[in-house]
């Protein structure tokens, strides 16, 4: 079930909706119609493990990206320049000179349509964007459009679409943070996570990849097995220590190009709470974050005091920079074209 309510406004007096995804079992997944953000996520027990805010405003110019949608391009565009079939592009910049997330006016802080659409697997959530060409110097009108649905297996599911005029890039994310303990109860570190990844991206110290795809063995980027976030996040690792702890792209076993299928490729476990979450995607990458940068101000819902290492985030995703880098899956969408991708965050509790 989806009922919509409204959430606050923004300090021009723009209003932003809130959207209750519900199921049988309890859990409540709400979404702002700004960013496309998720901005709570209840099991059943009342904990809530999404990070977030209580006041609108405070989603703006948020350096964290906390719960929302990520585009045009998620993660890093060296320098902000790249080739298309050999044509110059050059994107805005926000970080480092780098575009990080889609530059400046990404789509988290856009406000974006949202419907209602009833279906028997339950209803769908339709937020849909027009990105007009130019748009952060991204070449081409973009049409995206994405689902979110949350089933009664507490699968909630992000589907992904765009369609463009002129061919471009396209690598969109969610940007939500976890805490499986709930999202004020401090650090995240006890959470053991594994990941079906037998290489990863390694970078240089600003997070552009090299264009490497390295093995994970005998690294501490090994996380093939569950292993608890403290080992890796507190390593003297260099890549880790240059990160502050991780901030990576990890190229997921099984990807194939073509693919629609949903990969399951990461599981966090959090003990104490015999809690898990467990993630399937069709995209070739995820980024684990583990809220490096969190920034203690402003604080986060009902006064929580966040910082850094209280949520992390699993980010599906192309890798980083991968227009720079011909060796890396294809970020490139042309006319005629749908680009189709989908991740499912399911919450398991014993
Ligand atoms: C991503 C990046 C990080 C950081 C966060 C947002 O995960 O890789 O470096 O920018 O987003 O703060």
């Amino acid at each position: 079930m989806i009922s919509k309510h409204p959430f606050g406004t923004l300090p021009d007096g723009r209003i932003i909706e809130r959207f209750r995804l519900s199921n049988r079992q309890g859990t409540l997944v709400d979404v702002l119609s700004l960013g496309g953000i998720i901005q709570r996520w209840e099991l059943p027990d009342g904990r809530d493990i999404a990070l977030g805010f209580d006041v609108a405003g405070d989603y703006l110019d948020d350096p964290a990206y906390m719960g929302a949608l990520v585009g045009r391009y998620a993660n890093r565009i060296a320098a902000g320049e790249f080739k298309l079939d050999g044509e110059s592009i050059k994107v805005a910049t926000n970080l480092q000179g780098h575009c990080l997330h889609g530059g400046p006016q990404g789509f988290n802080g856009a406000i974006w349509s949202c419907k209602v659409i009833p279906s028997d697997q339950g209803d769908a959530l339709e937020l849909t964007l027009s990105s007009e060409d130019g748009d952060q110097g991204f070449p081409g009108n973009l049409d995206v459009r994405v689902l979110y649905q949350l089933d009664d297996d507490n699968r909630f599911a992000i589907t992904y679409q765009a369609r463009t005029d002129k061919t471009t890039v396209f690598n969109p994310t969610q940007h939500c943070y976890f805490n499986l303990a709930g999202h004020e109860s401090g650090d995240i570190l006890d959470t053991r996570l594994q990941l079906k990844a037998s290489c990863y991206t390694p970078a240089n110290q600003e997070g552009i990849p090299t264009g490497e795809l390295r093995s994970v063995q005998g690294t501490e980027f090994d996380l093939n097995a569950l292993s608890p976030l403290r080992d890796r996040v507190l390593s003297q690792d260099k890549e880790i220590l240059a990160a502050g702890g991780l901030d990576h792209n990890f190229c997921l076993d099984g990807f194939e190009a073509t693919q629609q299928s949903l990969n399951e490729v990461a599981l966090a476990v959090h003990e104490k709470s015999s809690t898990r979450l467990r993630v399937f995607t069709t995209m070739p990458g995820i980024q684990v974050y583990t809220g490096n940068f969190i920034p203690e101000r402003p604080l986060g819902k009902g006064g929580a005091n966040y910082d850094k290492y209280h949520g992390f985030c699993l980010e599906s995703q192309f890798y980083p920079d991968s227009p720079n880098q011909p060796g890396f899956p294809s970020a490139i969408l042309r006319p005629g074209e749908t680009f189709q991708s989908k991740t499912v965050y399911q919450v398991e509790v014993d």
